[in-house]
């Protein structure tokens, strides 16, 4: 299978440099502002009460620091954290073992939280909110259920749609937090980071067209910094200037503006078959061959900010912007449109 370079999930390569690039204190911790300066508080207070902090959530798209800022929180609790995920959470006894195992104010970190099966989150309601689980021993009529009391907790979750979360769970986070994708200053800071973290020498301009091309994604700025840095051992002295880094891009199959071929073939699917749009998310899902949650949690996010792919309610759109950007002309009403919004400008 080939290696989709922008792909937004954890692949083999990653998780073994991942950790050692993994920022461990909130200073380090680039971006995410509004989600920091509110935890900062909270851990803060936690602290002094010598209470675990409240039960928070995390969404946004993959690849933006919700892994990295659960281990940081632990670490400027001080203590110790669990990771695990909804889906390697068979059965609720699973989740019973996790629990009971937990020390006063440790965080339990459950990544893809949406994913968890019901008879699951059952069972973490009563944690979270009482910190007690009610477990039935024994079957059929001398059956009996217990209550057992679990140390107070925090739990982190976190999950590329808060939308898919049931009503109950949602509601017994007291932090939710947004992660917003970020700005090419904050991708271009974070790379300068891993590039010294990796012991590897970049330009500034050369950071700066990773960054551009990174889709507010520090996930990926990461993973193009080594593929690059490869390159640059390779074809050039080992130093990366913006020759190799563009050269190395575009062996990548990434474009100027940071789209890869699933991107562009997403685009040019809803202009070219379905007249630019709108049209649905499945059928953009089934006509280009991939799952419609890779399209929605992975692509459709930076290609709605950079302004290539519209959202409404009937489906999606193809903007302006991408016509031009693949070399499309323009429809007739796209063209009027931008014209009045030119004209409104002036
Ligand atoms: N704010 C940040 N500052 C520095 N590096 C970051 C930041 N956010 C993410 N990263 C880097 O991006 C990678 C992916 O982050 P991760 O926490 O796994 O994302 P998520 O859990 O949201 O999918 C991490 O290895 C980390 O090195
Ligand atoms: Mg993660």
């Amino acid at each position: 299978m080939d290696e989709r370079f922008t792909d937004t999930h954890l692949n083999m390569a990653d998780q073994q440099t991942e950790f050692t690039l993994r920022p461990q204190h909130l200073d380090e911790y680039i971006g995410q502002k509004d989600v920091t300066d509110n935890l900062k508080i909270y851990i803060e207070a936690a602290k002094k009460r010598h209470e675990p902090l409240d039960h928070v959530l995390f969404y946004g798209p993959p690849g933006l620091g919700k892994t990295t800022l659960a281990g940081i929180i632990a670490n400027e609790l001080g203590v110790d954290i669990r990771i695990t995920s909804g889906p390697a959470i068979g059965r609720a006894g699973d989740l019973a073992a996790i629990l009971t195992n937990l020390n006063e104010n440790d965080v339990l970190f459950i990544d893809e939280i949406h994913r968890l099966n019901r008879s699951v989150e059952e069972v973490l309601y009563s944690a979270m909110e009482d910190y007690a689980i009610d477990i039935i021993i024994g079957k059929g009529p001398s059956a009996r259920s217990i209550r057992l009391d679990l140390a107070k907790f925090t739990l982190i979750g976190a999950t590329t749609r808060a939308g898919s979360l049931s009503a109950p769970l949602r509601d017994r986070f007291g932090v939710l937090s947004k992660f917003d994708l970020y700005t090419v200053d904050e991708l271009k800071t974070i790379l300068r980071r891993t590039a010294g973290l990796l012991d590897v020498e970049a330009d500034e301009a050369s950071l700066l067209e990773m960054a551009k091309r990174s889709r507010g994604t520090p996930r990926v700025a990461n993973r193009f910094l080594k593929r690059i840095r490869d390159f640059a051992q390779v074809k050039g002295e080992g130093v990366i200037d913006t020759d190799i880094t563009k050269l190395a891009l575009s062996a990548m199959g990434v474009d100027d503006e940071g789209l890869e071929a699933l991107d562009r073939e997403v685009l040019r699917t809803i202009i070219e078959r379905f007249g630019g749009g709108p049209v649905g998310i499945d059928t953009i899902a089934a006509s280009v061959g991939e799952e419609r949650v890779t399209i929605e949690d992975a692509h459709e996010p930076y290609l709605i900010q950079a302004g290539f792919l519209h959202r409404s309610q009937k489906g999606r759109i193809a903007s302006a912007k991408a016509y031009r950007h693949l070399g499309i002309a323009l429809p007739e009403n796209l063209e009027r449109e931008e014209q009045l919004s030119m004209d409104e400008n002036n």
